[in-house]
């Protein structure tokens, strides 16, 4: 059946809309390029379409105005991967027209969609509202125009506004001239009517006063399903409002917002019964969703404080669960177990160990692995190790022949310690205040490192109770980022998910550097930008699990996984050097 749906346009998260329909649409089996077909031109039809800007050749080229220009060429006859496909790929974008085998699947995939609104069975669609009453379709109309039904109308004016009087009207257009029988009633529809309209963007119509007329499309419909984490509903009945951080009971320095976290646990096609894994927990925010959904959690932590609640994390005193059980709250233990007990969740298997250099025996378990590391921007990256003195460099140069030669290899390794994506010297600022944060802090957030061996040898020989935890590094982004995917393949199935942010610095962001980066074993999914500020942003990546890491290291002739993580960052900055190179030479 073909029904039309209204996306929620939430601004950091309007880039997630697709490829969460994508995965939602991927737990139930089906084709997204089936579901998506009435988007996509048929060869043959192109001049069927009024906009000179669409590229449509293929029966899956869509309707686009595609910032890769590789494919803005006609006629030319690629796949659509999976990530080359965008919000703004749709013409009517919030508005898209989807393929679904049945009524039970749509309401299933809104009632698990965070970004979706409404999913509408369409009676008719025009630009005015003459043609809308001319071209209904007189079956479906049939199909739900009942006598002795309660039925409700919203009118919703995209881009616009309307008065309550311009409201009334249009629902009389309607209910006059398709005589409608049903009767209205606010409190208790047993169906609801939509009449949307989709107006011209107020930017554009600022930028080009030509346009006078905004309306563009009209549609009328019957609801099919409503997403329940719409904000328009009760605070009671909404899954993610519910799980809002200023009403949750503990809270990290760093916990991961909720809808991110849904959406996040979305793309990781999180069923109930897979087991799935947050090797940098923190405070548990992204194992919360999963959990909601009847998934057995894990999670892992190298910060102890953040677990138990020192120094880093806190109860939040503004949230009523505290305020109703101070007592307990401040009992309980360790604290990020509060936040399962107050939602009557199942509590997470937690364990304190480094995830980057895990070694984790080779068991495939996990359905799918969900993460927030920790790049910097927010918080700590850190990795079991001791930290090299720093070399007087001044020093260095002045007594030693090779100062030189040492310095340049300083300067290039110092390069290699951040993101591509992100520029080095920002990153390894942040990185070293917060070490320095960081450092020498015990459990309870005071310094209990030792001054000197005479003082540790005391405190060994009177027994006392010291909180320190191992020492630790900082290390960079594509350190981490190596790390997740050799863990993931240590212990994710193979057609398990990895879902994680990454971080990036909008100024040097385009879609393909993260395409072009190379995950072993791993196929790149989606990926969507939540930006933070005007400068930052972080990217959602979603990747899948090809074969099992037995399979994928014999074929790949690799002896094991340290090998192919070290020809893996070898071939990545290879990768870069050339980019940046290529992105130089065009810039001349
Ligand atoms: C961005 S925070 C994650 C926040 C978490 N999603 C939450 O909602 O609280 C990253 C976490 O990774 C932890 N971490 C840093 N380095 C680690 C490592 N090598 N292994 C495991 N955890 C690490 C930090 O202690 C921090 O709690």
């Amino acid at each position: 059946m073909k029904v039309l749906a209204q996306f929620k346009t939430i601004p950091n998260y309007v880039d997630f809309c697709l490829p969460e329909l994508k995965s939602l649409i991927a737990m139930h089996n089906l084709d997204w390029r089936e579901v998506f077909k009435h988007e996509f031109v048929q060869e043959g039809q192109e001049n069927l379409t009024n906009n000179n800007d669409l590229i449509n050749t293929s029966p899956y080229y869509p309707y686009m105005y595609h910032q890769n220009k590789k494919l803005n060429q006609k006629k030319q006859l690629l796949p659509i991967s999976a990530s080359e496909i965008r919000h703004t790929s749709f013409r009517r974008f919030p508005f898209v027209y989807l393929e679904f085998p049945n009524v039970e699947i749509c309401q299933q995939i809104i009632q698990r969609s965070i970004l979706i609104d409404v999913f509408i069975e369409i009676i008719s669609e025009a630009t005015n509202y003459e043609d809308i009453v001319k071209f209904a379709d007189k079956e479906i109309l049939f199909k739900h125009n009942q006598e002795d039904q309660k039925i409700l109308f919203e009118v919703d004016p995209y881009n616009s506004h309307l008065t309550q009087q311009e409201i009334i009207d249009r629902i009389e257009i309607i209910t006059e001239s398709l005589n409608m029988r049903g009767k209205i009633d606010l409190k208790n529809p047993q169906k609801k009517f939509w009449i949307m309209e989709r107006h011209v963007d107020p930017f554009t119509k600022q930028t080009d006063s030509s346009i006078t007329n905004t309306l563009l499309d009209i549609y009328f419909g019957v609801e099919i399903g409503r997403s329940k984490s719409c904000t328009r509903i009760s605070q009671k009945e909404n899954q993610t409002n519910k799980y809002d951080l200023r009403q949750r009971a503990y809270l990290g320095p760093t916990s991961t917002d909720n809808i991110l976290s849904f959406l996040m646990c979305n793309q990781g096609l999180t069923r109930s019964g897979d087991m799935i894994l947050d090797p940098f927990v923190g405070s548990g925010s992204l194992i919360i969703p999963p959990s909601h959904f009847g998934a057995i959690c894990f999670g892992g932590d190298l910060d102890p404080r953040v677990l138990h609640g020192f120094g880093v994390g806190r109860l939040n005193k503004k949230s009523q669960f505290y305020q109703k059980n101070e007592e307990y709250c401040k009992e309980m233990k360790p604290k990020i177990m509060l936040n399962f007990e107050q939602y009557e969740l199942n509590k997470p298997n937690i364990i304190r160990m480094d995830c980057i250099n895990t070694n984790l025996r080779e068991v495939e378990i996990f359905d799918a692995i969900i993460c927030d590391p920790p790049y910097g921007f927010r918080a700590m990256t850190r990795t079991a190790g001791k930290k090299e003195k720093k070399r007087n460099r001044k020093d260095k140069q002045s007594t030693n022949a090779n100062t030189q030669e040492d310095e340049a290899q300083h300067e290039e390794d110092d390069q290699q310690t951040g993101s591509p994506l992100l520029k080095q010297t920002e990153q390894a600022k942040i990185v070293e205040e917060i070490s320095n944060q960081m450092n020498g802090l015990d459990i309870e957030g005071k310094n209990t490192q030792p001054k000197n061996e005479e003082e540790e040898k005391k405190n060994n020989e009177n027994g006392e109770e010291r909180h320190s935890y191992a020492p630790t590094l900082t290390v960079s982004v594509d350190y981490i980022v190596n790390g997740l995917v050799r863990l993931a393949n240590r212990v994710l199935a193979p057609g398990g998910r990895l879902v994680f942010l990454y971080p990036i610095e909008r100024e040097h962001y385009n879609s393909t550097g993260i395409e072009k980066l190379n995950y072993p074993n791993f196929t790149l999914v989606d990926y969507s930008e939540n930006p933070l500020s005007e400068k930052k942003s972080r990217i959602l990546v979603t990747l899948q699990k090809n074969k099992s890491v037995k399979e994928f290291l014999e074929e790949a002739g690799y002896k094991n996984l340290d090998e192919m993580n070290e020809q893996n960052q070898f071939q990545n900055q290879t990768d870069q050097q050339q980019q940046q190179q290529q992105q130089q030479t065009q810039a001349q």
